[in-house]
């Protein structure tokens, strides 16, 4: 590196680091743990991946604690996920150990890319696996290669811990009713981007998909969840066309904790007229608080933040979830990875 990052101004962006971690599966076994310092893959130009879209990829980060010690967050949940993503589209799946072992050696070596404490930043881990096989026949690789790249990162909204606008539009649907959505394959996100740069273009910072079948139901929103504090309840989409959060689910759990009831279950468009508070959670997303709910269609607009500000369960869920990556609050349920 040679000169200092502006820790406390990162956006969401790509930083190149020293190192990325590989390990390729072939003749029905994955093979050893290669270090890289390379930025860039040799590959087939027949490879499943370029031509098929047989891809899946995770997120999750590191953090610097008040403490010094660095923290992966729900490093297991990440695995299990990757797996069952692989599975879907025949992809061979990532033991729990490899994920670990490689996730962890990634983070070690780039441990100086690791933002401080108190800058707002962390480093953002993005494991990716790609089918190898060089075949022009529609049918699943018996090659893979499975990475692990980090970046440092600010917020993913640029205004970061403060309301924005976001937009349904029922022209566009990012996943079909029974297809890949429940998985975070590459493809999915292809599909997103002509919905996502006209609600940029509009003004908005992501589009709050319907669910594909009924255009009913609210379903996710761009690359993170949806949930809502109705009369104190959270509510959260119940569907099988959405990511499961990783975020949302530790989100529920620390809800739960606060006293707030839960509720995952269809979410209809006409209940936005009745909640007090929205967000986006994800990995990259944390909880990012909604300001108004445009409907492109209808013209209708639901205004869930009256004067700007984030509202106090947002907030105080955000600061919770913060708190326990960070190593400020105790982390009851074992979620952190302490990396020695
Ligand atoms: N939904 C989509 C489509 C995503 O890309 C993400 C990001 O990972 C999420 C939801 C949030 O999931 P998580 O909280 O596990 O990061
Ligand atoms: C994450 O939150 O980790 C994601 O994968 C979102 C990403 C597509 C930016």
């Amino acid at each position: 590196m040679t000169k200092e990052l502006d820790w406390n101004n990162l956006s969401f962006g790509y930083i190149p680091t020293d190192y990325n971690v590989r390990c390729r599966y072939t003749d029905g076994h994955w093979g050893e743990i290669e270090v890289s310092d390379s930025e860039y893959i040799n590959m087939h130009m027949a490879a499943t991946c370029l031509h098929y879209g047989q891809e899946v990829f995770e997120g999750l980060k590191a953090f610097r604690g008040k403490d010094g010690k660095i923290r992966i967050f729900r490093l297991d949940e990440n695995a299990r996920r990757i797996a069952s993503s692989a599975r879907g589209i025949k992809m061979q799946p990532i033991t729990e150990e490899l994920f670990r072992e490689m996730v962890i050696k990634a983070v070690k070596l780039n441990e100086r890319f690791i933002p401080p404490y108190g800058s707002g930043a962390s480093l953002y881990i993005r494991p990716l696996e790609l089918g190898m096989s060089a075949q022009i026949g529609v049918h699943p690789s018996t090659e893979y290669l499975f990475m692990v790249m980090v970046t440092p990162v600010g917020p993913y909204f640029k205004e970061g811990f403060k309301p924005t606008n976001i937009c349904i539009m029922r022209e566009f649907d990012r996943v079909a009713p029974k297809g890949t959505g429940r998985w975070k394959v590459g493809g999915n996100y292809a599909a997103s981007l002509e919905a996502g740069e006209k609600a940029h273009e509009l003004g908005y910072s992501a589009v709050l998909y319907l669910d594909p079948r009924e255009k009913k139901y609210l379903d996710e929103c761009g690359p993170a969840n949806f949930f809502a504090i109705k009369d104190g309840v959270y509510i959260t989409p119940e569907s099988e066309s959405i990511l499961p959060s990783i975020t949302n689910k530790s989100l529920i759990q620390l809800a739960q904790d606060m006293g707030l009831k839960v509720e995952r279950r269809h979410i209809t468009i006409d209940e936005l007229e009745h909640i007090q508070e929205a967000a986006a959670c994800g990995t990259a997303a944390v909880a990012s608080p909604v300001a108004e709910i445009d409907d492109i269609d209808t013209g209708k607009k639901y205004v869930v933040s009256q004067d700007g500000n984030p509202g106090p369960v947002v907030t105080a869920l955000y600061n919770k979830l913060r708190g326990i990556q960070l190593g400020e609050e105790p982390d009851v349920y074992g979620w952190n990875t302490i990396v020695e």
